[in-house]
């Protein structure tokens, strides 16, 4: 299948979805996972000198929406023009100020953004989505400054839980049983791995309370500075 129509079939997941999206089973962002952004996963990416952060996949702006709460500039990207109603119709601008925008675009095109544009990419539950995650990671590569941090969190997601075969034959991370594969794609793409680890009070409190039996990692991954 074609690109364009992969990723239009991923575009139709979101459609309509955008108003229950938050509250869906594993969606939503469960105050564990809140505690562990802002103790764990912020500290593991050595976020000292980060100002400047996008949100790939940014959706209802969940994440978009927590790291602005913790102080940062953030840009949420997103090829669901349904879902980034919802993220402007969620960002309240007294509350959030300049602090954040959305951009309606596929992370996929290259030229949505500047070379050296940020600091910090992160992504929440959207690499198991895209048809060429080398561009992507290529894209990232450019789009960030030297030193700058690369944050993934996904779930290690069962095929059962996708209603498209065709998807999840297609899409090279959409099930992935191994947290290997995004790490080793992510060297291959010139990054140095920090971190590759299971979120495991996060995954505790979905399993404990039946909402996803797909365990949650992160990977932190590093630009190093040539020369
Ligand atoms: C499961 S949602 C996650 C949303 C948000 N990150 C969160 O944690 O709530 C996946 C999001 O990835 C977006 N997405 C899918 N393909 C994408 C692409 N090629 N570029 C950027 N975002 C994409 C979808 O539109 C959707 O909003």
């Amino acid at each position: 299948m074609k690109n364009d129509n992969l990723q239009s079939i991923v575009n139709k997941i979101y459609f309509n979805e955008a108003e229950q999206y938050e509250s869906q089973h594993g969606h939503g962002i469960s105050d564990i996972e809140s505690l562990t952004w802002q103790s764990d996963i912020l500290s593991l990416a050595q976020f000292n000198g980060v100002q400047e952060i996008l949100d790939v996949g940014a959706g209802t702006g969940l994440l978009t929406r927590l790291l602005a709460h913790f102080g940062y500039s953030v840009t949420g990207l997103d090829p669901s023009d349904d879902m980034l109603k919802q993220a402007i119709k969620n960002t309240s601008i007294e509350k959030y100020g300049e602090s954040i925008k959305f951009v309606l675009g596929d992370t996929h095109q290259s030229d949505i953004f500047q070379a050296s544009s940020f600091d910090c990419v992160v992504s929440r539950q959207v690499v198991c989505h895209f048809y060429d995650p080398m561009v992507v990671f290529g894209n990232w590569y450019t789009w960030l400054k030297d030193n700058g941090v690369v944050v993934i969190t996904d779930g290690l997601w069962f095929r059962e839980g996708w209603s498209n075969d065709e998807l999840v034959d297609s899409l090279p991370l959409s099930c992935l049983q191994t947290r290997a594969t995004v790490s080793y794609l992510l060297e291959k793409s010139g990054f140095r791995i920090i971190k590759n680890t299971l979120l495991n009070k996060v995954n505790e409190h979905l399993i404990a309370t039946g909402k996803s039996k797909s365990l949650r990692y992160v990977v932190v991954a590093l630009k190093d500075k040539v020369g």
